[in-house]
């Protein structure tokens, strides 16, 4: 039994989210980049395939050296994306269609060009200096950068201007500064900027690298650690432990904070989800205190990175519900994110195999938590490995300069790629030359994947085995039970938790799903099963699955059952 009912539940609880780089999406305007009007073309193939919120990458004016992640203006498009007609038509056709809206905001920094910086930059007595982070440089001269703090990239994130004679602090690439939240001028034009957006409808936010709003206020050292490179679960990188420029206390006043603006709208309520490398612990407090059984007072949900390497295996899936289930228990909730435009796409660390791709998704859309779908990862798009020396994206820039061996040594694993390029290739719409993304005769601004003349959307519709129709009947079994996005979950018997085989149920009031996953490569027979079980869905398409009270599930197969509590 739930002690909910399912209208107790808030909407961003039960939601899917579909994350969009509107630059790769549809090209509308013959250009070879994807626009605002490309998306809308696209909203009835999103309301037919069945995810409810739409998450943009940035859309505001920008320079684009980080593709929109370097704001040169908050409540303006970048031109190449549209209008702000085009804009508020993109809200309203979503609204009419029933789905909701999210925009990716950038709070911790601008871009470089952003009249704020430019004005900054300008003088020491310029009105907009103190909204950025600007010091001294290290006694006696002052060439040297005020401390030891290193940039999340690695390296000082320290910037030296001759002009003023003073070093700006930039969290990110030397072109983002970092905006100063000690100065109630910019936290006030900030709120009034969500506010802005609110306004005209927007559902929520995503928040990018919301853990370094703000820096230790007496610029202290950061101190030394043998660890180099970053993890989830731990911050501490580059030989520095980055208790002075990540999580800093006042950025969990600052979130509540953020959270009350949003709570000055009423229905629909409306969400904040954060980009947190942390462990769960700390996604936890980013979440805030509990407030009543279903709500916190804090971020509505953080990304817990912890699934993007998760090895498709029932053990370390196991445990990853569980440390979950430990941590984010109701009111919170956790989120399942595989895929998105900084990292390798998931299918290409299953060996883009389709079989794996359908149980990964069989996972993601029945654990508990909001699933985060990346756009592509429904026809099982691949990481294209495009070279270094070309690349559009900032990071694979400075990549290109290392010598080769070091490369090699980083990706060695192949589950990193140096270039997010990668993992944003054009949307695969139809088998023609530039799969649907922009007309023949252009070249999109990136190339297109390899396996595009079969894997996309209108190959893809026609064949029931598709990975495209797998989500399509996951997504419509979902929405229909409530247990699937509502219930609580539990794991059917422990001892069947081994590397193979995991299976877990789902309960809300009346209603049980069972689900089945088989990670191995061998077929696995299960005797017992409630003779009440129906099959609801399989990952192979007309499958003969139960028979005789007993469940055989082939390699890779996964299987959600109904039965009745
Ligand atoms: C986040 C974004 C990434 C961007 C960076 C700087 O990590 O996901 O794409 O480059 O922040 O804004």
């Amino acid at each position: 039994m739930s002690i909910f009912s399912v209208h107790e539940i808030p909407w961003w609880k039960k939601t899917t989210v579909y994350h969009i780089y509107p630059r790769s999406y549809k090209d509308s305007s013959g250009n070879g980049i994807g626009d605002i009007p490309g998306i809308i073309s696209k909203l009835d193939y999103l309301k037919d395939f069945g995810i409810e919120t739409i998450w943009l990458s940035p859309i505001f004016s920008s320079p684009q050296a980080d593709h929109g992640y370097d704001v040169s203006g908050y409540r303006s498009i970048a031109p190449e994306y549209g209008s702000i007609r085009d804009c508020e038509l993109l809200i309203r056709e979503i609204h009419t269609r029933e789905m909701y809206i999210v925009f990716d905001l950038v709070l911790n920094h601008t871009s470089d060009q952003h009249p704020w910086f430019q004005e900054s930059q300008s003088s020491r007595d310029n009105p907009k200096r103190d909204w950025y982070i600007w010091h001294d440089g290290q006694k006696p001269m002052g060439k040297k950068p005020p401390n030891n703090w290193k940039s999340m990239l690695g390296g000082s994130g320290w910037h030296y201007r001759d002009l003023t004679d003073q070093w700006y602090w930039a969290q990110f690439l030397p072109f983002q500064p970092d905006l100063n939240y000690r100065n109630p001028d910019v936290k006030k034009e900030m709120f009034d900027t969500i506010r802005f957006w609110l306004d005209k409808g927007i559902d929520g936010f995503r928040l990018d690298i919301i853990n370094t709003i703000f820096e230790d206020e007496q610029f202290r050292n950061n101190p030394f650690t043998w660890k180099f490179f970053p993890s989830d679960a731990d911050d501490s990188s580059f030989f520095q432990k980055k208790i002075h420029t990540i999580n800093h206390p006042d950025n969990f006043i600052f979130v509540k904070e953020l959270r009350s603006v949003l709570d000055e709208y009423d229905a629909p309520e409306r969400f904040l989800v954060g980009e947190i490398s942390a462990s769960v612990e700390v996604l936890k407090k980013y979440c805030g205190d509990a407030i009543n059984k279903t709500r916190t007072n804090g971020l509505h949900l953080t990304f817990q990175f912890q699934s993007l390497n998760v090895p498709l295996m029932a053990k370390p899936i196991h445990e990853l519900i569980c440390l979950y289930e430990q941590h984010l228990s109701e009111p919170y909730i956790p989120t399942w994110v595989f895929s998105n435009h900084d990292q390798m796409r998931r299918i290409s660390k299953l060996g883009n195999d389709l079989n794996k791709a359908k149980l990964n998704a069989t996972l993601q859309l029945t654990a508990r938590g909001v699933p985060f779908i990346y756009y592509g990862e429904e026809v099982g798009m691949s990481n294209h490995r495009l070279p270094l020396k070309t690349a559009e994206d900032p990071i694979g820039q400075r990549f290109s300069r290392l010598p080769k061996f070091l490369v090699n040594l980083l990706t060695r694993k192949g589950s990193i790629s140096l270039n997010r390029d990668d993992c944003r290739t054009p949307m695969q719409w139809d088998p023609s030359l530039n799969a649907g993304f922009c007309s023949e005769e252009l070249e999109p601004w990136l190339p297109l994947s390899l396996g595009h003349h079969e894997l996309n959307v209108s190959s893809e519709e026609d064949n029931p085995d598709s990975l495209l129709n797998c989500y399509k009947a996951l997504l419509r079994l979902r929405k229909k039970m409530p247990a699937l996005h509502s219930g609580s979950i539990s794991f059917l018997n422990q001892s069947l938790s081994t590397q193979s085989l995991l299976s877990y149920q789902r309960i809300h009031d009346e209603q049980v799903a069972q689900i089945w996953l088989n990670f191995s490569k061998k077929p696995l027979e299960i005797g017992r099963i409630e003779v009440s079980s129906k099959l609801l869905f399989s990952t192979i398409v007309d499958a003969d699955s139960l028979k005789d009270s007993k469940l055989h599930l082939e390699p890779y197969q996964g299987v959600v059952l109904g039965l009745s509590a």
